[in-house]
């Protein structure tokens, strides 16, 4: 795999977030719901240390809610909150807040104790690009807010966006690297859409996600191309490929001579993936 992140990079956007920490009561984490750890930076206990954080199982309408419950519970085992959320629908942003009170509630009762009107609580989204991170501090402030990001050169004053009279977001969210080498962790990034199609090979991408499906939403993706599909050794790489030449005949996805172009058949499979035309679906399990 050819994919390299810079440990510049890396050491600046931790640095960035660090600094924003001092700032703020709570982190929410953004991760992809159907793929919580592989859209996870795997740094990020490290970095975030013991300030107090929410898990926010983003896309949730894409996922597949048997498995979402289960990562509920898994990051629960943990010590950590998750809510199952769906940043373009509005899909329970309610209790984002409601949670994030519960898990302050000791810091609240503190202030009351001593008398003090306890502020908004001050809140950080951190997440991978693609996570939904824009769409979901739009949605929670009720507005468009311009995607400033960060600029070499220009100081920006920080501002908040108001989330009712409870909460307010710091406006540009906190970017984290996803870490992709391990290769299915490449994989499941590049279905879901997460890392752009130019950086992993198509063909591979559609082929393990055509093993996926076959192994666990085997009807709902013989459905979606009208195929018969039997047994499969899935060990049997030649048996993927066959099937995926299938679709690409379905689908026209043919080459001068007749012959099946299996890029162009990668690319409407994994679309078809993305846009959820094989239902609600997970690639990752805990
Ligand atoms: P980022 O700031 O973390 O980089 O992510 P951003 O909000 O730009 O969202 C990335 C893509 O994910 C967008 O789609 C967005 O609409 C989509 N998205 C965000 N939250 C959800 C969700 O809960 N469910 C679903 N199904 N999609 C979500 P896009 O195709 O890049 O743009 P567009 O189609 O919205 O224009």
């Amino acid at each position: 795999m050819t994919i390299q992140w810079f440990p510049g990079h890396m050491a600046k956007a931790r640095r960035q977030i660090e600094e924003k920490l001092k700032l703020i009561d709570i982190v929410i984490e953004l991760l992809d719901a159907r793929i919580p750890l592989s859209s996870r930076n795997p740094m990020i206990d490290e970095i975030l240390r013991n300030k107090p954080r929410i898990v926010l199982l983003n896309k949730a309408d894409l996922a597949d809610p048997d498995v979402t419950n289960m990562w509920v519970k898994y990051f629960a085992d943990d010590g950590l909150q998750a809510l199952p959320i769906d940043a373009s629908s509005g899909n329970n942003m309610s209790l984002i807040l409601a949670r994030c009170k519960e898990i302050l509630q000791d810091k609240i009762d503190k202030q009351l104790s001593k008398g003090m009107t306890p502020r908004a609580i001050r809140a950080l989204i951190v997440g991978i690009p693609n996570v939904g991170k824009s769409t979901l501090i739009n949605r929670l402030a009720g507005r468009s807010i311009a995607a400033t990001g960060d600029r070499p050169g220009i100081t920006k004053s920080q501002q908040w966006i108001k989330v009712g009279k409870e909460m307010e977001l710091l406006d540009t969210p906190g970017i984290l690297w996803p870490k992709f080498e391990d290769q299915m962790v490449g994989y499941r990034l590049a279905a879901t859409g997460a890392i752009k199609d130019e950086i992993l090979n198509v063909e591979d991408v559609a082929f393990f996600a055509v093993k996926h499906l076959i192994l666990h939403y085997k009807e709902a993706f013989a459905k979606r191309y009208s195929l018969e599909v039997g047994e499969v050794d899935l060990d049997n790489p030649h048996e993927v490929v066959e099937i995926m030449e299938a679709i690409g005949k379905r689908r026209g996805c043919l080459q001068s001579g007749g012959t099946v172009n299996l890029e162009k058949a990668s690319l409407v499979i994994l679309h078809d993936l993305r846009s959820g035309k094989f239902g609600r679906l997970s690639l990752e399990k805990p």
